[in-house]
């Protein structure tokens, strides 16, 4: 097997600098709110796999389906020498991807992009040890930010999976979807996950299951931030809230104060009112003509845009012009 040491591309001290800027801006904004790359400790990195596995959280299921049956003719088509997932996690569905170029036999290099070090430390040791021809290249970064920093040599393919570009605001996608094109080569190859506009009575659930596993992820936010910045939350006095915009369709995780409070982070002192929400995260949902019109207007053409059986969650192949 060949695993190389995790690439380090976002310092430690980076990463306690952005939470702090962060946690600033906005718990002083109105509404407040927090990027939800801040769920994401080696706690909420397990939360979110068993959201994965909730009976409600279709987005895996739909992806890993469409995966499953496309992962030949993505690995033919692209011919990739070079396949980078951003926001690679625990990579378990990028194991279809890597299991079609193993077939083929032509893929040298993998290289997982993630925040989390605990995630890319046990998906880089197990991917090196089960595909023993490929060499294993971890590093951890903020897909947002590490664009310009891809390895380059031979045909490359991006994968951005699990809807995680929903995560972003409409501007901060157009603006990493610009950055993601001006890193790749005309004719590198861009494969990207998007959760698809549906029934808000099947949406909302998946951000609201019954067991309660979200609302825990959700909170998690919360105890990162006492954590790490030595606030005082009681993350057990805000109430999980998802909810479905139809307007600007997507759902918007929230986190809604049961009674007042004062919390007590960096210099700040943050009054909450009861009921006062926090949002923490957006999801957006997409349509085929929107993933295309998106896609475009970075420089992107659309080769493939494939669906489950049941039209739920999209994988699209575009190339770089
Ligand atoms: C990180 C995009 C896969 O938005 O569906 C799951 C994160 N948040 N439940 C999503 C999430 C709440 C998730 N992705």
């Amino acid at each position: 097997m060949s695993v190389e040491p995790l690439e380090i591309y976002l310092e430690e001290r980076e990463v306690a600098r952005g939470l702090r800027h962060d946690v600033r801006v906005g718990l002083t904004a109105h509404p407040k709110w927090l990027p939800p790359k801040w769920f994401y400790d080696a706690r909420g990195s397990e939360l979110f796999e068993e959201i994965t596995r909730l009976p409600e959280y279709y987005p895996t299921r739909a992806e890993r389906a469409v995966l499953a049956a496309r992962a030949d003719e993505i690995a033919a088509t692209s011919g990739a020498k070079t396949l980078i997932e951003l926001g690679s996690g625990s990579s378990e569905k990028t194991r279809l991807l890597l299991d079609a170029f193993a077939r083929r036999g032509d893929l040298g290099t993998f290289v997982p992009l993630d925040v989390s070090v605990s995630a890319l430390r046990q998906s880089t040791a197990e991917i090196a040890a089960d595909y023993p021809a490929l060499r294993v290249r971890g590093i951890v970064g903020d897909f947002t930010r590490q664009l310009d920093r891809l390895p380059t040599g031979g045909r490359r393919l991006v994968v951005f999976l699990g809807g995680t570009i929903g995560n972003l605001a409409p501007d901060e996608r157009a603006g990493f979807l610009a950055a993601m094109r001006a890193a790749l080569e005309p004719g590198d190859w861009l494969l990207i996950g998007t959760d698809l506009v549906k029934d808000p009575a099947v949406l909302v659930p998946a951000y609201d299951d019954e067991a309660g596993v979200t609302a825990e992820f959700n909170r998690n936010v919360l105890r990162v931030i006492n954590r790490e910045l030595g606030a005082d939350f009681d993350p057990e006095a805000f109430r999980h809230v998802a909810i479905w915009d139809a307007e600007r369709e997507w759902i918007e995780m929230r986190l809604r104060a049961t009674r007042p409070m004062r919390v007590r982070v960096l210099d700040l002192v943050v009054d909450f009112a009861e009921g006062e929400e926090l949002r923490t995260e957006i999801s957006a949902k997409f349509r085929r003509a929107g993933i295309e019109a998106e896609l475009g207007a970075a420089g992107f053409v659309t080769r493939h845009l494939w669906t489950d059986d049941d039209g739920l969650f999209a994988v699209t192949l575009a190339q770089a012009g």
